[in-house]
């Protein structure tokens, strides 16, 4: 068998679909709880059916506060128990080289849509930079999908205090997080559609997606899409692990 290189432990794996069943979960029942015909992705029809179904309005709330405080309890879970994860995940996400990775980030846009022709015609290398353990795509979403998981749980918690405690003084506050709540769920939703296809459907990308199940990928899938992780591991067993 081809050599096979650690990219997630256990604790990644769990996390990484624990968050995606939690977001599933409360897009499913936060779209419930649209009550505004004017701005209702899907019409009216289907808030009116979700509420029936779990005996209104109010019941349905509740089941979306429970699955998003169960949220973020498996994150402060994720972070008690693998810190040295997610500090390495934190670091790898948000630092940047600005000239290699803007440039994979625009000549990979260019190879998507247009392929190479384009990037040859200006005299442009199509060869992409190597990246390191994520792609600037990837790094793209993710910062997306951290800042906005805080945002998001911010703000649901101020809407969460504001029924119980709030006054009338806190109506400006509470309408920002509403708001705010609304475009860091529009935003990372618009990455999800991209990371979905990338991570999911791609066949290039196949041995990324069974690895977010095995943990690892095989050698030459890490030396062609993770250069520069690739030549950091290379040489050390625990990579093998
Ligand atoms: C059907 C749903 C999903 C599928 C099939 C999927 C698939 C994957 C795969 C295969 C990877 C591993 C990439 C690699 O390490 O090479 C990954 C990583 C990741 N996923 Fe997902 N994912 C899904 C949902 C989500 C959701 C809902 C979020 C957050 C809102 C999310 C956030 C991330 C992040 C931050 C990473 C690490 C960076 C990256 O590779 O983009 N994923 N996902």
């Amino acid at each position: 068998m081809a050599r096979q290189f650690k990219r997630h432990d256990r604790s990644d794996i769990f996390i990484h679909w624990f968050n995606a069943a939690c977001w599933l979960l409360l897009l499913v029942t936060g779209i419930g709880l649209i009550s505004n015909p004017a701005i209702d992705p899907f019409g009216s029809g289907y808030p009116a059916a979700l509420r029936a179904m779990v005996g209104g309005g109010g019941n349905l709330l509740v089941i979306h506060e429970v699955i998003g405080f169960v949220w973020m309890l498996g994150f402060i879970w994720y972070l008690a128990v693998n810190a040295r994860g997610s500090l390495f995940f934190l670091k790898e996400i948000f630092i940047v080289s600005p000239t290699r990775d803007m440039a994979w980030m625009m000549k990979k846009m260019v190879l998507m849509t247009l392929g190479p022709k384009p990037l040859k015609m200006m005299g442009v290398s199509p060869e992409l930079p190597p990246q390191g353990f994520y792609n600037m795509g990837q790094k793209a979403f993710a910062q997306a999908s951290v800042a906005g998981g805080v945002v998001i749980a911010v703000t649901g918690v101020i809407m969460f205090l504001s029924d119980k405690t709030f006054g009338q003084e806190a109506v400006g506050i509470v309408s920002w997080a509403v708001t705010l709540h609304f475009i860091a769920v529009g935003v990372v939703f618009a990455g999800l559609l991209v990371h979905i296809y990338m991570a999911a459907i791609s066949p290039e990308e196949r041995p990324g997606f069974r690895s977010m199940f095995t943990g690892h990928v095989p050698e030459d899938y890490a030396r062609h899409h993770h250069g520069l992780w690739y030549e950091k591991v290379k040489t050390a067993p625990k990579s093998e692990g």
